[in-house]
């Protein structure tokens, strides 16, 4: 079931990438928005479901109309606390969508999902008017989303796509794949920025198989790497270059870390590690401690998310780079679209659409950026608790 996903997502993103390439465009949906691929499944493949999409969309079509109540209750589901993204929408949704007037509900799962489908439920009782869900798990959350369809609640996916749901009307997110596009690419410059001529030695880490975002990074980051490799420019050293060898069980920095050791001293004793591609900012840190730990030379270390503690490595030089993806504007824009439905309009329009193995999902999609000490001060110029950090 769990490969079956993966290798869905995979060959979706695939598709993806080389629609990116063919039009030159840097739109993505995760984990796929190739317009030719989503316009032949959308003709060809289920009439049954798209029977049933088209009733649903129907509802949402009355629900719009109808709008609901300014101080309505709404639900923010949250996958887990675990890095500082999570942390800042826990503050910023329950903030925002007070200062609007609504009545939030913001919880957290704490990477169990039993526990995230007993919340949304909560949710549901307690009269929420929309649910904005980061899953743990996007194949996990149909029954009780579908519940929530049934009880005439909005559905929207926050940060990670839904999957293999008709219960959702919407994702907010970063694309996931374009962002593992920049991770590799920015791994590719600093090495040849900062450790010579090619060949280099890499490794490479993925995040927690379970969050669809995760194989996105890595097929991402694998389009611009792979050529690198074939060409003998980059030597994967331990040869572990498939997904689930590279992945991090739920993001775990400290299996991040194990890994990490162990890679080193069953393939390094001799040689130097030049680079490693890594998911996310806190994989990042266990990795540059694994190497330092080794008595390794810094590699150049790929990252996610400027949490404040690799915002300030950035700024030392301890880890190469960094992608802002910033949790504000994602909030801002999940509020934006609850403010849309409250009033009555809807959910907005959006060219950018994703198969989540039902439907074709409308993707509200913003755009990421590389962070490096280069460009770190002016990428937080508005950002007054980063900028603190560069001293
Ligand atoms: C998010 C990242 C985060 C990771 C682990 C991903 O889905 O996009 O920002 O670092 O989950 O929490």
């Amino acid at each position: 079931m769990q490969k079956k996903r993966v290798m869905t997502l995979v060959l979706s993103a695939v598709l993806a990438m080389s629609a990116l390439t063919a039009c030159g465009s840097s739109r993505e949906g995760a984990p796929a928005s190739a317009p030719a691929a989503t316009e032949e499944k959308t003709e060809t493949a289920d009439a049954a479901a798209d029977t049933s999409a088209d009733a649903s969309a129907d509802a949402s079509a009355d629900a719009a109309g109808a709008g609901f109540e300014a101080g309505a209750t709404i639900g923010i589901s949250l996958p887990w606390l675990g890095t500082q993204n999570w942390k800042e929408a826990e503050t910023m949704f329950a903030e925002q969508l007070s200062a609007a007037g609504y009545n939030p509900i913001v919880q957290a799962a704490d990477q169990k999902v039993p526990q995230q489908q007993q919340q949304i439920e909560s949710m549901i009782e307690n009269g929420a008017k929309v649910i904005v869900v980061g899953p743990i798990d996007g194949t996990q959350l149909g029954s009780v989303l579908e519940k929530a369809k049934a009880a005439g609640v909005y559905v929207i996916g926050y940060d990670r796509l839904i999957e293999n749901t008709e219960a959702v009307d919407g994702v907010v997110q970063f694309g996931s794949v374009r962002t593992g596009v920049m991770q590799g690419q920015a791994l590719l410059d600093g090495l040849k920025a900062l450790k010579g001529d090619a060949p280099y030695n890499v490794e490479l880490f993925g995040g927690g198989p379970a969050d669809p975002n995760a194989p996105n990074f890595f097929t991402g980051a694998m389009s611009v790497l792979q050529p690198e490799i074939d060409a003998g420019n980059i030597v994967i050293v331990s040869g572990q270059t498939d997904f689930t060898q590279c992945a991090t069980e739920d993001w775990d920095n400290s299996k991040a870390q194990k890994r990490m050791d162990s890679l080193l001293a069953g393939n390094y004793s001799d040689k130097e590690i030049d680079g490693v591609l890594s998911p996310n900012d806190g994989i990042a840190r266990a990795i540059i401690t694994s190497c330092e730990d080794a008595g390794q030379p810094n590699p150049v270390v790929t990252g996610l998310d400027a949490e404040n503690e690799s915002v300030e490595w950035v700024w030392q030089g301890k880890q190469y780079c960094t992608v802002a993806k910033p949790t504000k504007d994602l909030v801002a824009k999940s509020v934006e679209i609850i403010n849309s439905l409250q009033a009555g309009n809807g959910m907005p329009s959006t060219d950018v659409k994703t198969d989540n193995g039902k439907i074709e999902v409308p993707i509200y999609e913003l755009d990421p950026v590389v962070v490096t000490k280069d460009n770190e001060k002016e990428v937080f110029a508005d950002d007054p608790d980063r900028m603190a950090l560069l001293k």
